[in-house]
């Protein structure tokens, strides 16, 4: 994505406490603000503009406004045995909602060696990072996904028709950083193509079909498109099967099950957030949570120096010509990190616009901002 003019670094604390306020002035009790405004900027933390700041308007405050998502968390826990747990999130707030599945498979995790939690009704929980990067930080493997609006098309299709669907990886090292894989199944996701929009950028050809099979590349239009259902995302591996696109199509609908069948929640067209008559309704979207304990198949730092290894062998390989450096997942983030922390967190023009109308609109002026 290139820079643009206009773009502002904010500290990110400033940004956190603002977002907090939003959402206390939103209705969600303070402790719980605390977490969807951690979430949020945690993802601009680590470098994912597209689920950070960016996504506070569009995706929760209106959402809140428009009556589809409710500020009031009810964490129902409506099944479980030793190591596993069916919860409903009753339309609550998906960051809360996702925190505490995976803080419950952990403690089920700590006891009986691994344990999944399934959730239904939950809503947008933000980067499935930051849920898996609770069990790392516990010194255990994480792993989640998650179902979404429906985008993507499955493979020979032109129709969205599921998420895009994330499976994400965290897992412990000896390193300063966990190994973390958090990425869509599809080649690109809502959030990034939105960012684009927003800065008036095309995207490349490849990332989304249209309804003809042709390719479409003006990132405003394509989201309407999608919403309007003549065009859709395509899955990781690319169009048809020259690319292997199959197996990024059997990841999202792998991710589509576990994030729906087991709980009995709702999946792919249910989630359109449109009733029959056009009207806005909530996305009762599902999640589902692994957390695996290390230690109790291994020494926890005999498991870390193997991992950390493997990551290192990786970096060190031979680089393609004119590659500068091999990274591993989770390493940009952790460089994106590093710099947060110095520079604060960049904000375009047309984020720092939502930014202000909220603050106006919530009577925040407390908050002062270098745009
Ligand atoms: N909640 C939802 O509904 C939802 C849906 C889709 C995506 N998301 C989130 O959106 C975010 C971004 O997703 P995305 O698909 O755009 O991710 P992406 O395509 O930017 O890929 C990011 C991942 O790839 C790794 N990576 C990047 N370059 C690398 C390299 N050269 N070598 C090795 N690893 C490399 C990163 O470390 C990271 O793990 C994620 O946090 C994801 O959870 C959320």
């Amino acid at each position: 994505m290139k820079q643009e003019k206009g773009l502002k670094w904010v500290k990110a604390d400033l940004l956190e406490r603002f977002m907090k306020d939003v959402f206390k002035g939103l209705g969600v009790p303070p402790a719980e603000a605390a977490v969807c405004a951690d979430v949020l900027i945690t993802a601009d933390k680590l470098g994912i503009e597209s689920h950070g700041v960016s996504r506070l308007k569009p995706i929760y405050y209106d959402r809140i406004k428009d009556g589809i998502l409710s500020p009031r968390t009810r964490f129902e826990i409506v099944r479980q045995g030793p190591a596993v747990a069916v919860v409903d999130g009753h339309n609550g707030m998906g960051h809360v909602i996702g925190k505490r599945a995976m803080e419950l498979a952990i403690r089920k995790a700590r006891r009986c060696g691994i344990a999944m939690v399934a959730v239904r009704n939950s809503t947008h929980y933000g980067i499935a990072g930051y849920h898996a990067l609770l069990a790392a930080k516990a010194g255990m493997i994480g792993l989640t996904g998650t179902n979404a609006r429906p985008s993507v098309a499955p493979t020979f299709g032109v129709e969205a028709m599921m998420g895009t669907n994330p499976i994400t990886f965290a897992i412990p090292t000896d390193e300063k950083f966990p190994f973390l894989l958090d990425c869509a199944t599809s080649i690109t996701q809502r959030g990034k193509i939105e960012v684009l929009a927003k800065l008036g950028q095309k995207m490349p050809k490849g990332w989304v079909i249209g309804s003809r099979g042709e390719a479409k590349t003006d990132s405003l239009a394509v989201l309407n498109d999608i919403i309007a259902g003549t065009a859709a995302l395509v899955t990781v591996g690319g169009i048809g099967e020259e690319m292997a696109g199959y197996k990024g199509y059997g990841y999202a609908t792998a991710v589509e099950i576990l994030s729906s069948a087991l709980q009995q929640g709702a999946y792919m067209k249910m989630l359109s957030g449109r009733d029959a008559k056009g009207r806005k309704i909530p996305y009762p979207i599902g999640h589902f949570f692994i957390a695996i304990d290390v230690a109790a198949f291994t020494a926890p730092a005999a498991f870390k120096r193997t991992a950390g290894a493997i990551l290192r062998e990786l970096r060190a390989s031979k680089k393609m010509p004119g590659a500068r450096r091999i990274y591993t997942a989770g390493e940009k983030e952790h460089l994106a990190l590093l710099r947060a922390r110095k520079k604060g967190v960049p904000l375009n023009e047309e984020t720092q616009r939502e930014v202000l109308a909220m603050r106006e609109e919530l009577g925040l002026s407390k908050y002062k901002f270098p745009f």
